[in-house]
């Protein structure tokens, strides 16, 4: 066992209840009936009202010495929820035999999983291959991309980038350099625009490996704070109506926020969950489906 994987837990929910405040569903801490599996399956009340339960977890940062650390863990996400979301840097350092390992590590997990690529996923200059290797696993990596989980649920995902918040975000001013490195970020804001706007599901869960709002990286030094997301990903967020965020990558921040629209926004880094409970491997999130959602289409 990994010294800083410990082994599953039943979750304790971080919160008492979140409202999402979009159309179409409502986000809280939801029923104890684990048996219950698979989208659709979680009769909640006479009404019909139905829930998906999210699994997330980023920033486990795998290295091929890590074979086996991680198996127990997520055959644990089978019962406890629907869909497992991965929000990134899921290797060390970015290395093709690491993501093996990754793959091997989620053999068990039956439900869908639903990953994008961190920034050390990136550092071997290998990401392709790395997401080949999630594809061919049957993970959904998200660049841009959507994935539906049913008629109800929807995900759009891309890595995000750097460049910082408020005031202090970078412009595309002077050097091509700059220039350069604002557009990748703008690259992203476009790609996550264009997958949401594609995402016709009531219910609309985003997946980043950079946090697009200040608020989720309070608790890292100021200092660094450009360089662990920036709010320009908060735009599209807010105009789309996204109903939840899940992102990594500020393994010292905070493990809550919202867009300046609402949108509630959650750090799942594993560092974080560890921080906010030493026995939690994964986030757990109910997405209570309201009768409006269930016959939309
Ligand atoms: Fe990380
Ligand atoms: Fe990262």
């Amino acid at each position: 066992m990994n010294a800083h994987l410990m082994p599953p837990m039943l979750p304790k929910r971080i919160d008492p209840e979140v409202k999402s405040g979009r159309p179409g569903a409502s986000v809280q801490a939801g029923d104890d009936d684990r048996r219950l599996g698979g989208p659709d399956r979680r009769q909640l009340g006479a009404a019909g009202i139905r829930s998906v339960r999210i699994a997330a977890v980023g920033d486990i940062h795998c290295g091929v010495e890590d074979a086996g650390s991680y198996r127990d863990v997520f055959a644990h996400v089978n019962p406890d929820a629907d869909v497992l979301v991965l929000t990134g840097d899921l290797t060390r350092h970015g290395l093709a035999a690491e993501m093996r390992v990754v793959v091997g590590e989620l053999q068990d997990v039956k439900v869908p999983v639903v990953a994008v690529l961190g920034n050390h996923d990136y550092e071997a200059g290998e990401q392709e291959v790395l997401a080949e290797i999630l594809r061919a696993r049957g993970v959904h990596v998200l660049q841009g991309d959507t994935f539906v989980l049913n008629e109800h649920v929807g995900f759009a995902g891309v890595k995000g980038f750097m460049g910082g918040f408020g005031r202090g975000t970078l412009t595309a001013f002077g050097e091509p350099a700059t220039k350069a490195f604002v557009a990748s970020a703008l690259d992203e804001v476009r790609k996550l625009e264009t997958a949401l706007r594609e995402l016709a599901t009531p219910v609309r869960v985003v997946v980043l490996h950079y946090a697009p709002i200040a608020g989720t990286v309070i608790g890292e030094p100021e200092v660094i704070f450009p360089f662990l997301g920036t709010d320009r990903l908060a735009e599209p967020l807010d105009r789309f109506q996204a109903s939840v965020v899940f992102h990594g990558h500020a393994h010292s921040g905070s493990f809550r926020g919202e867009t300046p629209g609402g949108v509630p926004v959650f750090n799942v880094a594993l560092p974080i969950l560890r921080r906010e409970n030493a026995d939690r491997s994964y986030y757990l999130h109910d997405i209570t489906l309201e009768p409006a959602s269930l016959s939309a289409r």
